[in-house]
């Protein structure tokens, strides 16, 4: 079943008060999928789906553990019997790469779901797209730089901050050169947004 950018949203809203971590889930989630249909329009892509995963993509954060939120996410999206992409989204948000230690904040448990999902996902445009806006936006889009600086100053510095950085500095490149200009030229408050 396909899930509409407005059914997502309704989906969101449910859990504005559920909210598991620093309370702004879902003004986060509002801000990726739109971020996300902006880049979405430019590279003539289906603008309503990208909105669609970037609102849901940290649904999972409004249940249960936080660690386990991309897990948790995924198994609700599923059960609620939407496409596996829109389930996907979930998980594949929190790992920039096939790697689960490609991420934000250090190491992830080990799960072996998790470990096998990523190791064996690949990744479609629409979840680069996400990945990226993800980190592009807290509650406004920023550019990649101030969010990941955001990201040290809240989760720290680990073992594997560099990589990520270094892989999320890939990412917006492979996006810059699909669309042929910097991103951030789609946005523009981006340089006075804090
Ligand atoms: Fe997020």
């Amino acid at each position: 079943m396909i899930l509409t950018s407005q059914k997502a949203l309704e989906i969101l809203k449910e859990f504005k008060n559920k909210e598991k971590d620093t309370g702004w889930m879902v003004e986060h989630c509002i801000c990726v999928g739109n971020t996300a249909g902006k880049i979405a329009e430019s590279l003539g892509l289906d603008v309503d789906k990208a909105k669609a995963l970037g609102y849901i993509h940290d649904i999972g954060k409004g249940i249960g553990d936080f660690c386990e939120h991309d897990i948790n996410g995924y198994t609700y999206i599923k059960k609620l019997g939407y496409d596996e992409e829109y389930a996907n989204i979930c998980l594949t948000h929190s790992y920039l790469n096939n790697d689960i230690n490609c991420t934000a904040g250090g190491f992830p448990e080990a799960i072996p779901f998790r470990i096998e999902f990523i190791k064996n996902h690949k990744y479609t445009i629409y979840e680069k797209i996400i990945n990226l806006c993800d980190l592009m936006c807290k509650k406004v889009t920023l550019t990649l730089e101030k969010r990941l600086i955001d990201l040290i100053l809240r989760k720290g510095v680990h073992e594997n901050t560099i990589y990520h950085i270094q892989e999320a500095q890939k990412l917006k490149k492979d996006i810059d050169n699909m669309l042929g200009f910097n991103v951030y030229k789609l946005f523009p408050d981006i340089l006075d947004n804090e």
